[in-house]
């Protein structure tokens, strides 16, 4: 018996071309994105988040789609699609939750918060439950360690987090009941609408709610009541209103092409070479 998997059956099909009106609705928001940058290419990043705010996730029309508009073969596009890991090869759930667990959450609790949930949801990394409600992610530093253990959910902020309030969270996203992030809007967008925002559009919510927290701010309000300032960084300088000159810089000067960048290098290695 012979399988063949090239063609996926369900409404995000990796093989069906888009229909008229969603092509359509692409191309007009993908003119409006390529328009920001000097060159097409450089647009592939929200381009990819566009077609997945229209797939869910990145199929191979969105792929295909990409590398027409933007004049790159679907192989380059493939390759950046699957070297960041907010752009998902497989579908998610309408709220995509991610659970820190890089050393700082790690170690307040994102360990143990990852594992507890898991097990209480049944879904592992990248994984969605039956329902398609919830997939769980263990994520990296979300530069909000100041607030962990933290989660997301849709990319917005759930801080200081515990197991128990982690499976809670989860309980109330699968039986419909609003849920209230940390920091930023009073409530959540749904996967898709998320993505449309990442690719450009703003959904006029980003100023909405919380934005920096106590934590965030307890340095600035401790150097306010002591009177700290930051030193200035160009008090030692003979001419400080003058640019830097080459002379002055101490560092080393950038690598430049074929030559060692330094340490020990075996002979006939190109390891450490700046190619
Ligand atoms: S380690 Fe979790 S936000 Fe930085």
């Amino acid at each position: 018996m012979t399988h063949t998997h090239d063609h996926v059956e369900g409404p995000y099909s990796n093989t069906d071309p888009y229909d008229i009106p969603t092509r359509e609705a692409l191309e007009r928001d993908a003119k409006e994105i390529i328009a920001r940058y000097p060159k097409a290419r450089s647009a592939l990043l929200p381009m990819l988040h566009l077609v997945q705010s229209v797939d869910g996730h990145i199929t191979q029309r969105g792929i295909d789609l990409c590398a027409e508009l933007l004049g790159i073969t679907p192989a380059q596009v493939t390759g950046v699609a699957t070297f960041y890991t907010q752009y998902k090869r497989e579908p998610v759930g309408e709220y995509h939750v991610g659970v820190c667990i890089n050393t700082l959450c790690a170690v307040m609790g994102g360990d143990q918060i990852w594992s507890e949930l898991s097990e209480h949801v049944g879904v592992g990394h990248d994984e969605v439950t039956p329902d398609g409600t919830v997939s769980l992610e263990r994520i990296e530093c979300n530069a909000a360690c100041d607030f962990a253990p933290v989660m997301t959910v849709n990319w917005e902020f759930f801080d200081d987090m515990t197991p128990e309030k982690a499976k809670q969270l989860v309980d109330d996203l699968r039986a419909g009941r609003p849920v209230v992030p940390s920091r930023g809007p009073d409530s959540l967008c749904s996967w898709k609408q998320a993505c449309r925002v990442l690719a450009g559009f703003p959904d006029g919510r980003a100023h909405e709610g919380v934005q920096a927290g106590p934590q965030s701010l307890r340095g600035l309000e401790l150097a306010i009541e002591r009177g700290w300032t930051a030193p200035d960084p160009d008090a030692d300088r003979e001419r400080p209103d003058e640019p830097v000159r080459p002379e002055e810089v101490s560092d080393p000067p950038p690598n430049e092409p074929g030559k060692p960048i330094g340490g020990e290098v075996k002979p006939g290695s190109q390891e450490g070479t700046n190619r």
